[in-house]
């Protein structure tokens, strides 16, 4: 994996949407993994600056998102779907059609997993996977566990990232329980991966994702066998490494 440090989030973001610009300008039609989470909004603010100055068109731009909260409806205020749409999409010229995301309340779950990982392979694969990673170590929402999970499925969310996202909510009851998440074989599929991490609270996780040791337990790790990874750190989370 590559890694590039850099003094602060706002770095990061310009860095990482000039190469999310320059892969739109250089492939037709390019389809773009995203992620939700604090971590890559200034990312998107730079990608909405690069839109308004007239650096980059998104008519031809398909996107997949990692995940989304199960049961909540994705007109609720902390759905992904709204997330994605208050934070880029909205602010951006791309065609709402050609922005996917898991259904938050899918008439048939099982088929909503498969459906989802078949409109990837069907648009032609991820050409840049965009990821954040969690304070125990997973990427979208796989979790640490005994095993990989290789397709999109439905996860039981850790203690730990309940415990992370209670901030967006009231009260931790009504925090999500369940999400629906592309799974790690659907993520290492895509050709070209950034993750970002900003902050001390992720040192921890990216030293263990550094670490070589490719473990489910920490869900990241896996990154390690993918051939074209970048990781863009600020410097506290640089900071066990
Ligand atoms: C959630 C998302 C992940 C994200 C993580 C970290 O769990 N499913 O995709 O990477 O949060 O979020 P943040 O960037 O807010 O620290």
């Amino acid at each position: 994996m590559k890694i590039n440090i850099y003094n602060n989030k706002q770095e990061i973001g310009n860095a990482v949407a000039s190469v999310i610009a320059g892969k739109v300008l250089t492939k037709t039609n390019c389809i773009l993994g995203l992620a939700t989470g604090s971590t890559p909004i200034p990312t998107y603010n730079s990608l909405i600056e690069l839109y308004k100055n007239g650096v980059v068109d998104f008519s031809g731009v398909r996107t997949f998102n990692l995940d989304e909260y199960y049961g909540i409806g994705s007109m609720h205020e902390q759905s992904y779907y709204k997330f994605m749409y208050d934070n880029l999409f909205s602010k951006i010229n791309i065609d709402l059609k050609n922005t996917k995301i898991p259904s938050s309340q899918p008439k048939n779950l099982e088929q909503e997993c498969i459906d989802y990982d078949e409109s990837i392979e069907k648009a032609g694969g991820i050409d840049l996977q965009i990821l954040g990673i969690g304070h125990n170590g997973h990427i979208a929402f796989n979790e640490p566990s005994d095993v990989f999970t290789y397709g999109t499925h439905i996860v039981d969310l850790t203690e730990d990232t309940i415990q992370a996202n209670k901030r967006f909510f009231n009260s931790i009851d009504e925090v999500p329980k369940k999400a629906i998440t592309m799974g790690i074989g659907t993520i290492l599929k895509a050709r070209e991966i950034i993750i970002i991490a900003t902050g001390k609270d992720k040192a921890n996780a990216i030293k263990a994702m550094l670490s070589k040791n490719i473990d489910p337990k920490c869900p990241a790790s896996i990154l390690n066998a993918h051939t074209n990874v970048t990781v863009f750190l600020d410097k506290e989370a640089a900071s066990l490494i």
